[in-house]
């Protein structure tokens, strides 16, 4: 009755009101689009946000939750308390721990205010799916989640983001998105045994290094010159964050997603903060090698003649109309090998990956990437893909070692 009074007397500041309400939705919808929300609380051919996804633990397989506001199977009986605390805290209303495959630990960062967005526009802006969740796939006793009450003691850091005062806006904004709602550090900083990322920001040398996750190898976002950004421009990040291309790299594997979902649908202003952030990061490798310079002679040379080197036969037969003689590609289209960050890298098993069963399809402002890497699983054997890739690996001035025939069969064996 009182509401209904107030209403028909003070029709403009109600209209005032559902103003700011649809503006504090709308900013929610982008930060869950910063968080890319979506890519893990929803599976191949559902519902957004209705959960269900598969995600690999190493004690086993759990899925991810409905986190549209239907009150039964969903969260639409989350109040905005319960809310920030399972986002930023890791426990559910019923008071479960949840396991950290959900990236609490970076989103512990994420201020009360854009809390309160993403929480206006989960509970307003999402419609209801009644969708129940799976139980987890973890066997007893690893399955107690209590154990993750000590976890969190030893490894959660509450504290929201606090700016760094020595530093300009635009690198604190960068910092904040990317340890905190853009949670690269999931995938690209390198973990201990007890699972917990080796840093969670720039104070830790590990930070953003490189880690391999699920078959594929998040590159290292440091400034390394070789195997990390250090050859890259402010303007290539942003591209790479925006497009999922630029002239030194294309995106696959894990990647694919996160631009498809989230980075390419963030505002130039954003993108270029994380960028200027991610350029300040220093080297984080001792092992980088000598910098890297392109060199095509002895290998376009070789080409002209790959008889007795099977890996040359088969990168002309295979792969050389859309790579380049001389490693390089078509930038942006077609990524090139010769300096490519992730063929100087150690770890191998992307590029194994990626021949294997090619890449997702990156899809920007809904235009499918005219030319994606194919899958050469039932094309080449597994000593072929250990030859081509070695060939690659030491071509160009890459001057890395050898691909193992084991490695290419392990990560045929998995399926990843
Ligand atoms: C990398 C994957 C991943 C991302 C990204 C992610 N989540 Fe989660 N989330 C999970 C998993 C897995 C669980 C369930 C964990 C469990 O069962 O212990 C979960 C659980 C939750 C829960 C608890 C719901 C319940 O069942 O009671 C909420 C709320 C939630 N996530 C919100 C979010 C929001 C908001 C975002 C984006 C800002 C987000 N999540 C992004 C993986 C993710
Ligand atoms: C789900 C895991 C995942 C998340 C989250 C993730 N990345 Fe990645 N990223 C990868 C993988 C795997 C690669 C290697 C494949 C490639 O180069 O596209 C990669 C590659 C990259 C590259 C290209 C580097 C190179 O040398 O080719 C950049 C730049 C990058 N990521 C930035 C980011 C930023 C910034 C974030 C946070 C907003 C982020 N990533 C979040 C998995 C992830
Ligand atoms: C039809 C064109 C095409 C052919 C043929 C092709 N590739 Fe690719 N390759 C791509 C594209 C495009 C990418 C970038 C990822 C994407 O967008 O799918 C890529 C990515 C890669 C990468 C990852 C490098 C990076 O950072 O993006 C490697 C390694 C690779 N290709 C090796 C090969 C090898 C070895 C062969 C031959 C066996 C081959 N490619 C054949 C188009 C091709």
């Amino acid at each position: 009755m009182y509401i209904a009074a107030m209403t028909a007397t003070l029709p403009i500041c109600v209209y005032g009101a559902d103003g700011a309400a649809a503006d504090l939705i709308a900013r929610g919808a982008y930060l869950a689009k910063a968080g890319d929300c979506v890519a893990c609380h929803s599976s191949p051919g559902g519902k957004p946000f209705a959960g269900g996804l598969p995600m690999t633990t190493p004690m086993g397989r759990i899925f991810t939750t409905n986190i549209t506001p239907d009150p039964e199977t969903g969260i639409g009986r989350y109040t905005q308390a319960e809310f920030l605390r399972a986002v930023r805290e890791g426990i559910a209303r019923d008071g479960r721990n949840l396991y950290p495959a959900m990236p609490y630990p970076s989103y512990a960062k994420v201020s009360d205010d854009d809390m309160r967005a993403l929480y206006a526009y989960f509970i307003q802006g999402v419609a209801p799916v009644r969708q129940a969740n799976r139980a987890s796939e973890i066997p007893w006793p690893m399955n107690m989640r209590w154990p993750l009450k000590l976890w969190n003691l030893v490894f959660l850091d509450k504290a929201v983001y606090q700016p760094k005062k020595a530093r300009d806006a635009v690198w604190n904004r960068g910092a904040y998105l990317v340890q905190g709602l853009g949670h690269c550090g999931a995938c690209h900083t390198p973990r201990s045994p007890t699972l917990n990322e080796k840093a969670l920001d720039e104070s830790g040398h590990a930070f953003l290094s490189g880690a391999a996750l699920e078959g594929w190898f998040a590159s290292n976002l440091a400034g390394d010159h070789n195997t990390g950004l250090g050859r890259w421009s402010v303007e290539d990040v942003h591209g790479f964050l925006k497009t999922g291309a630029n002239a030194h790299a294309t995106a696959f594997g894990s990647m694919t997603d996160v631009i498809n979902h989230s980075t390419q649908y963030m505002s130039d202003a954003d993108l270029n903060a994380m960028a200027v952030y991610l350029k300040s990061l220093p080297p984080a490798r001792s092992d980088d090698g000598p910098p890297y310079a392109f060199n095509p002679k002895t290998t376009v040379a070789m080409l002209t003649r790959p008889a007795g080197n099977r890996g040359a036969i088969l990168y002309t037969t295979y792969c050389l109309h859309c790579h380049g003689a001389d490693g390089r590609g078509a930038a942006p289209y077609l990524a090139p090998l010769a300096g490519n960050p992730n063929l100087l890298e150690k770890d191998a098993s992307s590029l194994v990956n990626v021949v294997l069963n090619g890449s997702g399809q990156l899809v920007i402002d809904g235009m499918p990437a005219p030319y994606p890497m194919p899958a050469y699983r039932t094309v080449l054997n597994d000593q072929e893909i250990a030859d081509v890739l070695t060939f690659t690996r030491q071509s160009w001035s890459n001057n890395q070692g050898p691909v193992a025939v084991t490695d290419v069969r392990k990560m045929r064996d998995t399926g990843q």
